[in-house]
């Protein structure tokens, strides 16, 4: 069958390799993917700056934005052929620490969580691939090629949920407004659960043209495509989906008293930007702001974001997967293109 491979710290190794059917030992449902998504954290991969493969491995196949039809399921496991499914990414450590050996493997505190597509484990960028029960999500079928979008959705479902955890701490705390910063698929994702939420959703992008700033107004939220328009409004929540210093600064900026700001994005170490860190310290202590970074998902999250998937408008999603390619021409799907949001690559296109 053929697979997306990449040499792991090596720029430029990505190839259409021909390669062994899943190993049994990943699992005892067997799917044939439909789709993949490509994400930041692949474009990494691809520059060599991040991944690794499984132990005694050089390739790491590639992908952990999944989707794909059950073909072959053993009984009584809950999963029957047909049935649309979605790979959970992480897998607990072996230890296991506290968080992964009570299911919460997001929260994994010593590192050595393993990852499909990513670290030590591989993706789902295969004409097959297998996987445990435990760690597939089924699909609603309505949602076709949208599923896709399961696992960024799990990525946000998360951050929501700790939002309003956090926000807990004050009983009375009932979040009005969100500022999301970002209009790429995570940005998006974070506006559709905040609007689904029923928060004033207010999104900061530096496009002026391309489909986001309509994809904001579908939601019924404000598109902004610079700080001007946004005046000088503050936030209950936060939602940083950019990684970029400066969109970052902003948005600590930007929040209320008693505010919450939730950082998304993994930006590159080593940039040193000027900050007023007297400044930050003061606003958040003297107006108890929170500010925390999130990472992952557990089964919760993604059961909590097939259902957010499933509310949304199909238009929407559909509007989201940008640019779909098919597998023949999957080498497209890695070059980006100025009207990009969420890229596709079609199995079965
Ligand atoms: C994935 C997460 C993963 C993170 C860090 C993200 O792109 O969506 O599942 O934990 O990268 O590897």
């Amino acid at each position: 069958m053929r697979a997306i491979t990449i040499l792991p710290g090596v720029a430029q190794s990505v190839r259409l390799d021909e390669i062994e059917e899943p190993a049994e030992t990943d699992g005892g449902i067997l799917v044939c993917t439909r789709a993949l998504g490509i994400c930041g954290t692949d474009h990494d991969i691809l520059s060599g700056l991040y991944g690794s493969a499984p132990r005694g491995q050089e390739r790491l196949i590639l992908g952990h934005e999944s989707f794909g039809v059950v073909e072959d399921a053993p009984p009584g496991n809950g999963f029957r052929r047909g049935d649309h499914v979605v790979g959970i990414v992480r897998r607990p450590d072996p230890v296991p620490c506290p968080a992964c050996g009570s299911g919460e493997w997001d929260m994994c505190r010593n590192g050595l969580y393993t990852e499909r597509g990513i670290k030590e484990r591989h993706g789902f960028g295969a004409e097959r691939f297998r996987i445990e029960p435990e760690f597939a999500v089924k699909a609603e079928p309505s949602l076709g090629l949208a599923a896709v979008l399961t696992e960024p959705a799990s990525v946000v479902a998360k951050a929501w949920e700790h939002v309003f955890r956090i926000g807990r701490r004050s009983p009375s705390w009932a979040p009005g407004n969100v500022l999301v910063t970002g209009a790429g698929p995570i940005g998006l994702l974070a506006a559709l659960i905040g609007a689904q939420h029923g928060l004033a959703v207010h999104v900061l992008d530096r496009h002026t043209r391309g489909p986001k700033p309509e994809l904001v107004r579908d939601l019924g939220g404000v598109y902004h495509d610079s700080t001007i328009s946004l005046g000088d409004a503050q936030f209950d929540v936060v939602m940083e989906c950019t990684a970029a210093s400066a969109a970052i600064a902003e948005a600590l900026s930007r929040s209320a008293p008693s505010g919450i700001v939730c950082l998304v994005g993994v930006s590159a170490a080593g940039r040193k930007d000027e900050f007023d860190i007297g400044g930050f310290n003061r606003k958040l202590v003297l107006g108890n702001g929170a500010v925390f970074g999130t990472v992952n998902a557990n089964r919760r999250h993604y059961e909590d974001a097939a259902r957010a998937l499933a509310k949304a408008n199909r238009g929407w999603l559909d509007g989201l997967m940008s640019r779909r390619v098919p597998l023949s021409r999957w080498q497209d799907a890695f070059t980006p293109q100025p009207d990009d949001i969420k890229v596709v690559i079609d199995f079965m296109g």
